[in-house]
């Protein structure tokens, strides 16, 4: 491979860098001339916006900090690749860049809409006899690719959940329960309910958790969540519950859409989810007269670089370095895939597999690994989660606070 290139594309993770990192480094120890990066992904691919990555990478400090930067270095973008049917002029596009440059390579960071643009691509690739390979290198905080165990980004997001879920919990219980105040938290995931199980990781020695854990992949009932809250509330001084954004009643709306109509979509067809704690914190009060607060942990969930897993860090850079290894090897149409050995102790290798089996599918939580009684997650979910969130890696602080890599 004469030169590649490299884009991240989606939600940002705080260790998607890694696997930018990772691509970088296995393409220089194969001699591969220029990596560049796309910047906001295939948007800015179409412009011909690049950088060079030796431009930055070249010195091990910057290697080292950009693997504790979080969001996307490169810029990220969600943009729908059109059908090739009508939209030739794309297509034609996008390869007399990769053509232009020479680029013989084209990694994609991303989840299961990233991965619709490795998929018509390399679809194209194949049916205009391109010599260009397409990679995909898994990347969602929502851990919702099918066929991979799990997904960069979601182990370290899942480490920010449980560990201020546990913050949150001591705060709630200061007060006696002559002042109970029922505290609703809301996380991310949209349809796919990994992020919201891991609330269960928060439970210490002593048995002290979050008091319920609300996924989408059941549907919510409101009525039933009133009920719990009050049953609790009767031995009980301190209440906290773990939201999905995505939970929904079961004709499929959105219980976030029970306070406004509106919602921007993006080019995929999401909604944007968000005021789920607050729609929910509102109706508690209304109906119980407790004391509620609604906290979202929004942005700061999936950017919590110093906070990261050092397994998922690891991971992260795994899988970048896979994808270079297996696009040099003459793969394309791939995506590799975390492939668990074990988890106690834990072991993880890499794969690849077919991206038309992973390409815009979304992977639920099994309804079997949900304690459906008692609003809590079983052992099962437990022995999948814990291992994805050990190990730190020190951040590099300056003035007292974390240091990350700009693009200039
Ligand atoms: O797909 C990752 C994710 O963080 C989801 O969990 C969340 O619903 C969505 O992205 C938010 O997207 P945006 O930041 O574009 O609003």
């Amino acid at each position: 491979m004469k030169n590649i290139i490299v884009g991240q594309s989606g939600g940002p993770t705080s260790v998607i860098n890694s696997s930018v990192a990772g691509v970088y480094k296995k393409a220089k120890e194969l001699g591969v001339e220029h990596v560049y990066g796309m910047v906001h992904g295939i948007e800015g691919f179409l412009e011909e916006n690049f950088i060079d990555l030796d431009d930055y990478l070249s010195d091990n400090n910057n290697y080292e900090l950009l693997k504790r930067t979080p969001a996307a270095f490169l810029g990220s973008c969600r943009y729908k690749l059109p059908k090739v049917e009508g939209n030739e002029d794309v297509y034609e596009k996008i390869f007399s860049i990769l053509e232009k440059h020479e680029i013989d390579a084209f990694f994609y960071t991303g989840g299961n809409d990233s991965m619709d643009t490795i998929k018509m691509l390399s679809d194209y690739a194949k049916e205009h006899n391109k010599t260009q390979v397409f990679m995909g290198v898994p990347k969602t905080i929502d851990n919702d690719l099918p066929i991979t165990d799990h997904c960069p980004g979601y182990g370290s997001c899942a480490k920010y959940i449980a560990t201020s879920l546990r913050e949150v919990i001591r705060d709630n219980a200061s007060f006696s329960k002559n002042r109970l105040t029922v505290c609703i938290v809301e996380i991310m995931g949209r349809n796919a309910g990994w992020l919201t199980a891991a609330a269960a990781l928060a439970k210490d020695e002593t048995g002290e958790g979050v008091d319920a854990i609300y996924l989408p992949e059941v549907d919510f009932e409101l009525d039933k969540f009133i009920e719990n809250i009050k049953k609790l509330s009767e031995t009980k001084s301190s209440i906290v519950v773990a939201v999905s954004e995505g939970i929904h009643d079961k004709d499929g709306k959105f219980i976030c859409e029970l306070s406004d109509g509106d919602r921007s979509v993006d080019a995929f067809g999401h909604k944007q989810l968000s005021g789920t704690a607050t729609t929910l914190a509102n109706i508690i009060a209304k109906e119980t007269g407790f004391k509620t607060r609604a906290i979202e942990f929004s942005t700061l969930q999936r950017a919590a670089s110093h906070i990261a897993s050092l397994t998922d860090i690891n991971e992260a850079e795994m899988v970048g370095e896979k994808a270079v290894e297996e696009a040099n090897n003459g793969n394309t149409g791939m995506m590799v895939t975390l492939v668990r050995k074990s988890s106690n102790p834990y072991s993880c290798e890499t794969g690849i597999y077919d991206i038309h089996d992973i390409a815009n599918v979304e992977k639920k939580v099994p309804i079997e690994w949900i304690d459906l009684d008692n609003n809590q997650m079983k052992q099962e979910f437990i022995d999948y989660a814990k291992p994805l969130i050990i190990g730190e890696l020190q951040p590099i602080y300056k003035d007292g606070i974390p240091q990350h890599l700009l693009r200039k």
